[in-house]
C-alpha cells in the first residue's frame, strides 16, 4: 500500500553493495537497492550493464554475489541455495526462453510446481490457478512450442506464480512482443500488483516502466547510476549519456 508520502512502507527486498566479480571483470559493482511491498521497480541500462547478473546474485539462480548481502522479508538469503529462495517466496524468470517446448503447457507448470515442492491435488490446484492467473488456459494440452510468443512469455510468468511469491523477478518480460502484446501483458503485470504481488521488473521496452514502474533505476558497467521516479530517470541526462556512450563503444 501507498503510504501519506505516496512511498510504500514496508521494505520487502534489500540489497546492501552486492559485486560479483569475473576475472578480473566486475560486473556489478557494489549495488545497493530496496524494493517496497506493493511497488513495482523497474531497472534498465545499456546492454552489458550487469542487469541479468544482479538478478542472479538476488534469486541465487545461478550464483549468488561475491561480496555484500541481501535480505528478503528482514532474512538474510545470500548464503540460501537457490531452491530454498524460491520457496521463501522469491521467484524469477529468465531473459532466454525457458520453457520444455515438447511438453504440454500443463505440463510445464507441473514440473514448476513439483520444483516449488507441490504434490498432488494442492499442485493441480495451484497449476490451474497460475494458468488462469495469466490466462493462458485455452493452450493447456498443447506443446509449449507451439503456442505464440505472448503466451510462452505467460507460460514462463505462470511457472513462477505457481508457487505464490511474493516477490517476483522478470528479466525482459516484453523482448520480442508486438505492441499490442506489449498492451496486453502491461495489463497483466498491473493486475498482478492490484492483487499485491511486489515486481521487480528488467526491461529494455522504457515505455513498459514508464507506465508501470513506481519507481526505477538504472544500471551502467555494474553500477547503479540513477534512482527515482520513471519520468526523473527517463529524462536524466546521465542516462541519455550512458545510453549513447555503449552505443558509440
Ligand atoms: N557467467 C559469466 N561469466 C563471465 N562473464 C559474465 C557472466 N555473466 C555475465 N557476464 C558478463 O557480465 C556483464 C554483465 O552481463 P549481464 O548479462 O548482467 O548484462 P545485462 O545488463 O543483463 O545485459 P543485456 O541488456 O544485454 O541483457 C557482461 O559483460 C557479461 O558478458
Ligand atoms: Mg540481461
Amino acid at each position: 500500500m501507498k503510504g501519506a508520502s505516496g512511498r510504500f512502507a514496508e521494505q520487502l527486498l534489500e540489497v546492501r553493495g552486492v559485486s560479483r566479480r569475473f576475472g578480473g571483470f566486475l560486473a556489478v559493482d557494489n549495488v545497493s537497492l530496496r524494493v517496497d511491498k506493493g511497488e513495482i521497480l523497474g531497472i534498465a541500462g545499456p546492454n552489458g550493464a550487469g542487469k541479468s547478473t544482479l538478478f542472479n546474485l538476488i534469486s541465487g539462480v545461478p550464483f549468488g554475489p561475491s561480496a555484500g548481502e541481501v535480505l528478503f522479508e528482514g532474512r538474510q538469503i545470500d548464503r540460501l541455495p537457490a531452491h530454498k529462495i524460491a520457496r521463501l517466496g522469491l521467484r524469477r524468470t529468465f531473459q532466454a526462453e525457458q520453457l520444455f517446448p515438447s511438453l504440454s503447457v500443463w505440463d510445464n507448470i507441473a514440473v514448476a510446481s513439483h520444483y516449488m515442492g507441490r504434490r498432488g491435488r494442492s499442485a493441480r490446484t495451484a497449476a490451474a490457478t497460475a494458468l488462469e492467473t495469466v490466462g493462458i488456459t485455452k493452450y493447456r494440452d498443447e506443446r509449449a512450442g507451439d503456442i505464440p510468443l505472448l503466451a510462452k512469455k505467460k507460460l514462463m510468468i505462470a511457472s513462477a506464480l505457481v508457487a505464490r511469491p511474493r516477490l517476483l523477478m522478470l528479466d525482459e518480460p516484453a523482448g520480442g512482443l508486438n505492441s499490442e502484446d506489449q498492451a496486453d501483458l502491461i495489463q497483466l503485470l498491473a493486475d498482478l500488483q492490484k492483487d499485491g504481488l511486489t515486481l521487480l521488473i528488467i526491461e529494455h521496452v522504457l515505455s513498459l516502466l514508464r507506465e508501470l514502474a513506481n519507481r526505477m533505476i538504472i544500471l551502467s558497467s555494474g553500477e547503479l547510476l540513477v534512482d527515482g521516479t520513471p519520468d526523473t530517470v527517463l529524462s536524466d541526462p546521465r542516462v541519455l549519456e550512458a545510453y549513447l556512450g555503449k552505443a558509440e563503444a
